[in-house]
């Protein structure tokens, strides 16, 4: 099939290449020239695992093509995806301004019969404006489909490949029947593609996401009784995970949910509910909670230091709001950094991937380490706000020699809490009881 996927960032591209791969003919449309000749000349512009290598073969055989041209890269397609930006407005609602600005663009170029897809995260009752705003200038048939995407960065070839299920939202049969055909080869180990309606399928994804939005904040206020009541957060973690209603994913404490994803879209929920004058007091609650547990090792810190971070320097290991990313969009680290900082402390960073794009943000606010040891040196204590596997099973003896004081907090839970206590570390993790000196 010939598709046009409007919109090349991260879901765009992940789209695009992954539909080439399985032998449609696509055309990625993208309004920034040197984006266009950078893809066009097969240089990958995200990071994402396993990703380049499809892009590669695609372009190399063909089946991938870039242009800034509108009107020529949806000239052949059945299928245009809009995968483009909608970025909180001030007040949390989403920016639809680039999505409808294309469809009202795309009115007068439509030629024949095409589904156009919102592969974007958008409020509900978006696929109606786009419909109008198309329907405006446009003289031939067409339908609007709603086809959230639901893919984790780090992971999203393989979601996209083999997805747990396709969400369809159109009530025309003809629309149905041509994603049906699209999405076949992706759903062929039996998982389901859903059919709805567009609103409910623009719900969905908002459900979806401030769903798991909800397991992490209350997850994390679990661990913070926890520690006030002397329990420990993996055994209650694992107790109630076994139960098939609760589920083993999605559970694990930490120091918040960052990313582009889940503080966007739950804002945008709460917003909508807004709208239609409901307060969804649960979705509330989960901003609140994230947005101090981002801080939660600060109190840990302040009182090993007796509150008195000034001239202290800490090394901090993981940038990225998770790892396998180089995102660092509200990353916990970045609110890290910027407490100690205030507190008059200095800090030394490393992360694998998210160097650059933190030095693009804060540039010499911290100093910038070659590898994670290098952080360590003169440092009073290591901070852990990423749980790249690399730091999984450090040198102990390296980090303990290092350190002016034996000391790790880490937002991660990555260690053992008896193993530490045994190297002799004063460790303090997430709603785990802390190991003594
Ligand atoms: C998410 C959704 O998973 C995806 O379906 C959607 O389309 C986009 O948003 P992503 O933002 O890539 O994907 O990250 P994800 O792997 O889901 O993790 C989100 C955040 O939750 C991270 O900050 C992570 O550290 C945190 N998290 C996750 C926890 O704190 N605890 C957990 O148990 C799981």
């Amino acid at each position: 099939m010939k598709i046009t996927v409007v919109g090349t960032g991260y879901v765009g591209l992940v789209t695009g290449t992954c539909f080439a791969e399985t032998g449609n003919q696509v055309t990625c449309v993208d309004i920034d020239v040197n984006k266009v000749n950078k893809l066009s000349a097969g240089q990958i512009t995200i990071y994402e695992p396993g990703l380049e290598k499809l892009f590669e073969r695609n372009l190399k055989e063909g089946r991938l093509n870039f242009t800034t041209d509108l009107e020529k890269g949806i000239s052949e397609a059945k299928v245009i995806f809009l995968a483009l930006p909608t970025p909180p407005g001030e007040d949390g609602s989403a920016d639809l301004s680039y999505i409808l600005g294309v469809s009202e663009k795309l009115g007068p170029m439509l030629k024949d019969y095409k589904v156009i897809v919102d592969k974007s995260t958008v409020p509900v009752g978006t696929a109606d404006k786009v419909h109008a705003a198309i329907a405006k200038n446009a003289k031939v048939e067409f339908d609007v489909v709603s086809n959230p995407e639901f893919l984790r960065e780090g992971v999203a070839v393989e979601d996209f490949m083999k997805p747990d299920r396709v969400v369809i939202g159109t009530q025309s049969e003809k629309a149905r029947k041509v994603m049906g055909d699209l999405y076949a080869p992706f759903v062929r180990q039996g998982n389901p593609i859903i059919y709805m309606d567009e609103k409910s399928a623009e719900l969905t994804k908002y459900a979806a996401n401030s769903f798991l939005a909800t397991k992490i904040s209350f997850m994390n206020e679990i661990a913070i009784l926890c520690e006030k009541l002397g329990a420990d957060v993996d055994m209650v973690r694992r107790g109630i995970g076994s139960d098939d209603r609760i589920g083993k994913r999605f559970l694990f404490p930490g120091i918040g949910y960052g990313g582009s994803c889940f503080p966007k879209d739950v804002q945008a929920l709460v917003k909508s509910s807004q709208e239609v004058s409901y307060s969804f007091r649960i979705l509330d609650a989960v901003m609140d909670v994230n947005e101090k547990q981002k801080l939660f090792l600060l109190p840990k810190v302040n009182a090993y230091f007796s509150n008195n971070l000034k001239g202290k320097h800490f090394a901090l290991w993981g940038l990225a709001f998770k790892p396998n990313t180089d995102d660092i969009r509200e990353a916990p680290a970045l609110y890290i950094i910027d407490a100690l900082v205030n507190a008059g402390a200095t800090v030394s960073v490393f992360d694998p991937e998210a160097m650059p794009n933190v030095k693009g943000v804060i540039g010499d606010k911290v100093a910038y380490a070659e590898n994670q040891y290098a952080t360590l040196e003169n440092a009073d204590a290591l901070i852990i706000a990423t749980e790249w596997s690399v730091f999984r099973t450090p040198d102990f003896d390296k980090i303990g020699s290092s350190l002016k004081h034996k000391v790790i907090f880490d937002g991660r839970n990555l260690f053992d809490v008896a193993h530490m206590q045994e190297l002799g570390f004063h460790y303090e993790s997430v709603g785990r009881l802390p190991a003594k000196s």
